[in-house]
């Protein structure tokens, strides 16, 4: 299946699948999220198919793209586990069915009561973001009377030639230990009761295109799974991160086949099981974010198209200055070149700056193309604007996977009894 697959023009409408958006429009409104399902299997085929070479593997989607009970019930479907970095994240993978053991646990700011909560659920590995987090997951499970399954991660000091705002991977970031203290901290932790730990974890940034750093970070890996081992390890496992880029454009994504060539090369003396964390490639091109076109106000140099959905709903562009392709539903061919913003009260809440874009007029339908990862999951209630649906589709069917949702539903307030007297009228 080609990345098409899930969105296509038919009979000069776009759908999702079998679905025409405009029906879903008229279902559930707009500004709606809207995911095919076909699109997601295809790439996480791919993706798999591509790790052919690789004898010993696990997949865990990166919950943080897209944590949609959905979306992640159709992905343990294709045999992936999840990668999480928060209670909440956990609750979400068990929920959608994932087995424990399946689920990998990253993040610098686990708290303790999070740790407890992953060893309560028997997650399979939690991946140790410094040796204080070892200490105090050690001790937990000695008090639980249970035994932790951990990785380390590495900072291998690669720079992964991504956006600055997701490199993760170069000595003054904050995840995982210093490549330099990585052997006598493995070696602690491994003395320390309760734990097990049984492999290391490397994750250099994300959106990457040039498979170079992530070559070099693996082969560090390398480097550091035979230096534990000649110190007597056991290392079971490497945790290969994720990170692989897509293409917002027309152009090619990253090349997985040749992901999985370089990853079945560098590693093939390695005799463990590699773990990989993709989200955004299995999940970018799966969703659209559907919208409808407010207003099309004069601008200086070209019009403004005002649309209903904002920067709360698809933060991207505005923190990352990331291309989002903005696509008419119902194209008639003829072009214009607009700014394309949302409503939010900032400048920054602008999808498209002098784009040649669709004409579209208003009341149009539109679509923010290629929103299936950290669209959703990164959304807001600035502007006390509601939380977009999510849509998922499968064939000629659909079905709401969230609804819409009011900023006060989400956030509800109370008022300080002092305050709540004034607002009644009497004396405070
Ligand atoms: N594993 C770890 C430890 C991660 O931190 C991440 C992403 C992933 C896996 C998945 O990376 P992916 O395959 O999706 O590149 N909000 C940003 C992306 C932040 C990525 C954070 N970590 C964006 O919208 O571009």
């Amino acid at each position: 299946m080609s990345r098409d697959t899930g969105f296509v023009l038919r009979g000069g409408a776009l759908h999702a699948e079998g679905v025409a958006l405009g029906r879903i429009a008229q279902a559930v409104g707009t500004p709606t999220y809207v995911y095919s399902t076909g699109a997601l299997r295809a790439a996480a085929r791919r993706f798999r198919e591509a790790l052919a070479p690789i004898p010993r593997k696990s997949l865990a989607f990166a919950v943080k793209a897209n944590p949609s009970l959905a979306v992640l019930s159709v992905l343990r479907g294709e045999g992936f586990g999840a990668d999480i970095v928060s209670g909440g994240e956990l609750t979400a993978a068990l929920a959608a069915g994932m087995a424990a053991e399946d689920i990998v646990y990253s993040g610098v700011g686990k708290t303790p009561e999070e740790l407890a909560q992953a060893l309560r659920a028997g997650v399979g590995h939690v991946n140790l973001e410094g040796e204080r987090e070892g200490d105090a997951l050690a001790a937990t499970a000695v008090r639980m009377g249970v035994e932790a399954t951990a990785m380390l991660r590495i900072n291998p000091d690669v720079d992964a030639g991504t956006h600055a705002k997701i490199t993760t991977g170069t000595s003054d970031s904050k995840f995982g230990v210093a490549f330099a203290d990585a052997i006598g901290i493995f070696d602690r932790l491994a003395r320390r009761p309760g734990l097990t730990l049984h492999g290391v974890a490397v994750h250099i940034g994300s959106q990457i295109m040039d498979l170079k750093p992530l070559e070099t970070a693996y082969r560090r890996i390398g480097e550091l799974v035979a230096a534990l081992r000649a110190r007597g390890h056991v290392i079971t496992h490497v945790d290969l991160g994720g990170g692989l880029g897509v293409d917002y454009h027309d152009g090619p994504d990253g090349d997985v086949a040749a992901y999985g060539e370089m990853v079945a090369r560098v590693t093939h003396d390695w005799d463990v099981t590699l773990m990989f964390e993709p989200g955004r490639y299995i999940a970018a091109h799966a969703g659209v974010l559907l919208t409808r076109v407010l207003w099309v106000k004069p601008g200086e140099e070209c019009p403004f198209v005002v649309i209903d959905a904002g920067m709360n709903d698809l933060a991207r562009p505005a923190l990352y200055d990331a291309w989002h392709e903005f696509a008419a539903v119902a194209p008639n061919g003829a072009t214009m070149r607009a700014h394309v913003v949302g409503p939010v009260c900032e400048s920054s809440d602008r999808f498209a700056k002098g784009r040649l874009i669709d004409r579209v007029r208003e009341g149009d339908l539109a679509v923010l193309r290629d929103a299936g990862a950290y669209g959703a999951s990164m959304a807001s209630c600035y502007n006390s604007r509601a939380l977009a649906a999510e849509v998922m589709v499968e064939g000629d069917r659909f079905a709401v996977i969230a609804p819409r949702i009011d900023a006060a539903a989400i956030r509800p307030q109370s008022m300080p009894d002092w305050l709540e007297a004034r607002r009644l009228g009497h004396a405070a």
